[in-house]
């Protein structure tokens, strides 16, 4: 277990309901967060390639341990303030359950698109590509807002997957974020100085996103080496 405390940031090693349970009520302005999926939960194993590689169908460990958005929503409702916002990343198997547990308490639940425009191949040309991954928004009236016109009202946002040297190598994170992506939706729903909350940071992409942004950020993984990835990645603020 460690935490680091600075101005800017504070980061914890610890399962995120334990975290949550500390932090003051209305406290955070913006929870930006991508918890486990459970996809490895159905998958069918890794797929081999002709070329002898293999696709990670299975994401990783963390990913086969259920996760019920059930569990999360007392405190993301007690922490956020009256005007923030919630933005989570979830997946098609566990899109019903954030909405069955979210939808009722918040006066908003949208749906947001990422396109990424450099999905991983199919061999078997019998499906679509998985190039699309939801994030599920919620607000209450009054939230904070920051559109410039039409064209960024779009639910709907398109760049590359997270690619090298932006990638980190060591450890490899199978879903890290790409920073364009999420700096686009701290801008929209946060303002500078305002405190950003993460508590499924993985190797801190929302970090180093709020902190480019002059928000503040508090994150959390269970993982202690995705915590001191995110710790590297944090401490050049
Ligand atoms: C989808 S990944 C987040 C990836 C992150 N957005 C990034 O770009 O690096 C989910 C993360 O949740 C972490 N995790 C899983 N269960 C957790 C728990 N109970 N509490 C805190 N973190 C957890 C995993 O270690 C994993 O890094």
């Amino acid at each position: 277990m460690f935490s680091t405390n600075t101005n800017k940031y504070k980061l914890f090693n610890e399962d995120a309901l334990s975290l949550l349970s500390r932090l003051p009520n209305s406290s955070i302005d913006l929870i930006l967060t991508d918890p486990p999926y459970n996809i490895a939960l159905n998958s069918t194993g890794n797929i081999k390639l002709t070329n002898g590689k293999t696709i990670n169908n299975d994401i990783a460990e963390w990913d086969k341990k259920s996760i019920n958005p059930l569990d999360y929503v007392k405190d993301f409702k007690r922490v956020i303030s009256p005007k923030g916002n919630i933005f989570i990343f979830t997946s098609y198997s566990l899109l019903g359950k954030w909405h069955e547990a979210f939808d009722k308490e918040f006066k908003t639940f949208q749906i947001f698109v990422w396109h990424k425009t450099t999905p991983t191949e199919s061999v078997y040309k019998n499906s679509f590509l998985n190039s699309c991954e939801l994030v599920v928004c919620l607000w209450n009236k009054h939230h904070t807002w920051n559109f410039l016109g039409q064209k960024e009202m779009h639910n709907f946002f398109e760049c590359p997957s997270c690619r090298y040297p932006e990638k980190i190598s060591s450890p490899n994170h199978p879903t890290q974020k790409p920073l364009v992506l999420i700096e686009h939706l701290i801008r929209i729903a946060s303002n500078p100085n305002e405190i950003v909350l993460d508590p499924f940071m993985g190797v801190g992409p929302t970090g180093e996103a709020a902190l480019n942004l002059n928000r503040r950020f508090i994150g959390c993984d269970i993982c202690k080496d995705y915590c001191d990835a995110s710790l590297k990645r944090l401490s050049k603020f």
